[in-house]
């Protein structure tokens, strides 16, 4: 179970690598966006975060639930952003940049939550 809950957490981070580095290599783009990257990022995001939160429960070690609930929202942002930007540009719109930025601004801020949203850091 503790294998299994590693290997999740392994794939997570290099969904959260390949979400994050998309957005930070393409940032000054302003056409030909990587929405096709960046969505299925998020879904490999929200399907092993999901998990994750499953596992947690089954190992007894419940996750903080308004972080995670914070998480899932932000990730669906994400998924919902580079989804309508990828058929927006398939249609050969442009001015995307507000997808992209949105896409990735949120992953970003996720990481930083994933990071430091955590009581025992803020205990001085
Ligand atoms: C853009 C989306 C996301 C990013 C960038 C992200 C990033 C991360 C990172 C960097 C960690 C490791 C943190 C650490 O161990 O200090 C982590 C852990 C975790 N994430 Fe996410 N995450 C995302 C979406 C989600 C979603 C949607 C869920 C659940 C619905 C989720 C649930 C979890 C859980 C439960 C852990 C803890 C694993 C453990 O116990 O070590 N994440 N996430």
């Amino acid at each position: 179970m503790e294998l299994l809950k590693e290997s999740l957490v392994l794939v997570h981070l290099a969904g959260m690598a390949v979400l994050v580095g998309a957005f930070i290599l393409n940032m000054r783009r302003k056409n030909d966006f990587p929405f096709t990257a960046m969505m299925w990022a998020a879904i490999v995001q929200l399907a092993t975060g999901i998990l994750l939160v499953g596992l947690s429960y089954a190992l007894d070690d419940a996750p903080d639930n308004a972080k995670i609930t914070v998480k899932l929202l932000l990730a669906t942002g994400v998924l919902v952003a580079a989804m309508l930007g990828r058929a927006r540009q398939a249609k050969g719109e442009s001015k995307l940049q507000p997808f992209f930025h949105t896409a990735g601004g949120l992953a970003v801020i996720n990481l930083v939550i994933a990071v430091l949203w955590n009581a025992e850091l803020w205990a001085f």
